[in-house]
């Protein structure tokens, strides 16, 4: 960062754009293996978010690889970029008063205890979708487990590349025995009982 950059106070707060929008801000920081679940059932909360009349957002892995981190790769250094910038903007989200939602495998354990670090108590969920590499596989909704079992895909997350599953989230749900829509609305639940919607 360049020693003549200065931060600049903003005329409007975070807690008055959340009274704007009557709800807290926070993140939902979804992880997990490709195919365990986390973009349906990520877009499945969002939507009972937005049918509940709150602001939500969901950052998407696969979709925001195609523009704000289409020059990032799936090595170690890159995964580790993806993530360090994903939790930035997560971090503008909250700002503006908003509930974001992200779903990225986010594989490094480190990597996801530095976002939670960024963050207040109380304004990061990180949320495990506990999902057997078998059924993933199986599932394999874009084929891209049979590429890299054939080796035409490298470092494939749980076959060549690691996942670091969370010791610590603050919730963890079986998504190979639950449909996303159980799945959303025990998220749901939980937000309520925490009373942060
Ligand atoms: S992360 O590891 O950097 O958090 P991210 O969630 O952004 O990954 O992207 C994962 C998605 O990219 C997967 O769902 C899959 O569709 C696709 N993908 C392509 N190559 C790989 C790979 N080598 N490992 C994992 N996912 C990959």
């Amino acid at each position: 960062m360049g020693k003549n950059i200065v931060w600049h106070p903003s005329a409007v707060s975070k807690e008055e754009r959340e009274q704007l929008n009557k709800h807290k801000s926070f993140v939902l920081w979804f992880t997990g293996l490709s195919g365990s679940g986390k973009s349906t059932i990520a877009n499945a909360v969002d939507r009972k978010l937005f049918e509940l009349g709150k602001r939500s957002y969901l950052l998407d892995g696969d979709n925001i690889r195609h523009g704000l981190n289409k020059d990032l790769g799936f090595g170690d250094k890159d995964r580790r970029e993806n993530i360090r910038r994903i939790g930035e903007v997560a971090k503008l989200f909250t700002d503006s008063g908003q509930i974001v939602l992200t779903s990225f495998i986010s594989p490094f354990a480190e990597d996801r205890n530095h976002i939670r670090s960024l963050f207040p108590a109380g304004e990061f969920y990180e949320i495990y979708l506990d999902c057997p590499l078998e059924v993933c596989e199986k599932r394999d909704p874009k084929g891209l487990y049979k590429k890299a079992r054939n080796g035409d895909i490298k470092n494939f997350t749980g076959i060549d590349s690691p996942y670091e599953r969370p010791e610590h989230p603050e919730l963890e749900i079986n998504s190979a025995h639950i449909s996303p829509e159980k799945a959303a609305v025990t998220i749901i639940n939980y937000l309520k009982k925490r009373e942060l919607i």
